[in-house]
């Protein structure tokens, strides 16, 4: 099948990839000259495990390029996936100017019938916005649109007419970062939103090398697909809140989170999975859609109580390593020097949209602290946001970082973090002090190596 993926990020290049990798003819598009020119030269401008040699596999094949040509990847793909961000607009509701900018290019220059893939996380009465965008361009264009076709000429493409005409289908992506390509090739389900037998018939033949399996395949209607995505992310970003409002609490108590945890997650109807407590959520997802699922509802009366308890818990805790830090250290911090093990909002990945780190350090600058920093691949987009500053270093190892600091502050559970060598740890810090944001450690062990501890929620 011949496939455009519209935006070349995240979950373009790993939608694309994995499906030229299954013999599709894949044209992935930006608008972005650099990231296309860094493509098209062999490199990956981000950083997802497995990624690179999957792109160079397939555009050695011939079945993976990359363009900034409009023109060339509408005529390309039978199907037309949009990828683009879909950012916090000023209110929180999604901006969807990219993805509507997206329709308007695919309407300006389709010559056939193209199915037009809604794969941005968008909110509900997105695909009727894009429908309409799409149908404004080709009215410009003084083209009428089709009437609706049957099912049965579903392989008619609209050529035999020579009259474009599109669907508009909704297929939410839910692939992780950091586990992203694995999450594409094995989904737990595809959603797919569609109203037009055509445009699902497509998708299905799309999708089936993945439903060898078992079928995964959700069929709905679109506005359920649509919300479908933002439901996922609430229900998991709620988890978290809760874990972390209970965290707090297991502190005050003088309870311990981690037994609390254990106690819970076994009951099969609550399980282990998203049961962690830590310093905060971030990434490029959660935030802007938790928002965006608020300002629906506000929009549509209906506001959500619960997601905005999850996002003033969420709030809070990105500040919490902050203040265990000033309670140990006092307010003025000026003089003061940490290390810092962990910039990417997650491990995995470099992407420190939203990232707790970012909190923490500009917390800690703002108090006139310095920071060394190491992450195993998110230093140079960190760089890249902050560039060079006097109070910022970054180092080679994770040792390295902890030279005369005052204490180890511990944000993005890296493997590489997860079992140090504490002699070493000790004897580089200035203070043997370990703030754990994401309870890496037992506190007793710690503790009895004769380093002061301080973890999330252990409260004994
Ligand atoms: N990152 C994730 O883990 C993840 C997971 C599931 C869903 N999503 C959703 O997928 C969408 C994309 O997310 P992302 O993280 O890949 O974003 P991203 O910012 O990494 O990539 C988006 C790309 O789209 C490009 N772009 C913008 N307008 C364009 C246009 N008109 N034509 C061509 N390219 C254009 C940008 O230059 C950018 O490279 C968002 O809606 C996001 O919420 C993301």
């Amino acid at each position: 099948m011949k496939i455009t993926v519209i935006g070349s990020g995240y979950v373009g290049l790993v939608s694309g990839a994995c499906l030229a990798e299954l013999g599709n003819e894949v044209l992935c598009l930006d608008v972005d000259a650099h990231k296309i020119s860094i493509l098209q030269q062999g490199g990956v401008p981000i950083y997802e495990p497995g990624l690179e040699e999957l792109i160079k596999n397939n555009v050695a094949a011939g079945r993976l390029r990359f363009t900034t040509d409009v023109a060339e990847s509408v005529a390309h793909g039978l199907v037309q996936m949009i990828a683009v961000g879909t950012p916090s607009g000023e209110d929180g509701s999604a901006d969807l100017q990219y993805v509507l900018a997206a329709a308007r290019n695919i309407a300006k220059h389709m010559t056939e019938y193209k199915v037009i893939v809604d794969k941005s996380t968008v909110p509900v009465g997105t695909a009727d916005k894009v429908k309409q965008a799409v149908q404004e361009e080709l009215s410009n264009r003084g083209i009428t649109t089709l009437p609706r076709p049957q099912a049965g000429e579903a392989r008619g493409e609209g050529r035999e007419t020579g009259q474009p005409s599109f669907s508009v289908v909704s297929n939410p992506e839910f692939l992780k970062e950091g586990a992203a390509i694995d999450d594409f090739n094995r989904p737990d389900r595809i959603v797919i939103g569609a109203d037009d037998e055509r445009a699902i018939e497509y998708m299905r033949k799309m999708y089936a090398p993945f439903q060898r399996n078992r079928d995964r395949l959700m069929v709905m209607d679109v506005k359920s697909a649509e919300l479908t995505k933002y439901a996922a992310n609430a229900m998991l970003a709620t988890r978290i809140s809760f874990m972390n409002e209970l965290a707090n609490l297991a502190e005050k108590v003088g309870a311990d989170i981690e037994y609390v945890r254990k106690g819970i997650g076994s009951d099969q109807r609550i399980g282990y999975n998203f049961l962690y407590s830590g310093c905060g959520y971030g990434g490029s997802c959660f935030p802007k859609d938790i928002r965006a699922l608020q300002r629906t509802g506000e929009e549509f009366g209906m506001p959500m109580k619960i997601l905005s308890a999850v996002e003033d818990v969420n709030h809070t805790q990105k500040n919490v390593l902050l203040q265990k830090i000033t309670a140990r250290f006092g307010s003025n911090l000026k003089g003061k020097h940490f290390a810092l093990w962990g910039l990417a909002f997650k491990p995995g990945t470099d992407d420190m949209r939203d990232a707790p780190s970012r909190v923490v350090m500009e917390g800690l600058w703002a108090k006139g602290a310095t920071v060394t920093a190491h992450d195993p691949v998110a230093m140079k987009e960190t760089k890249h946001i902050y560039g060079e500053r006097a109070d910022l270093h970054y180092a080679k190892s994770p040792l390295d970082a902890l030279q005369d600091a005052d204490a180890l502050i511990i944000v993005t559970e890296w493997n590489a973090y997860k079992s140090p060598d504490f002699d070493a740890v000790k004897s580089k810090l200035k203070n043997a002090i370990i703030f754990d944001g994401r309870n890496l450690f037992e506190p007793q062990d710690i503790k009895a190596m004769g380093i002061e501890y301080y973890g999330i929620g252990r409260g004994n």
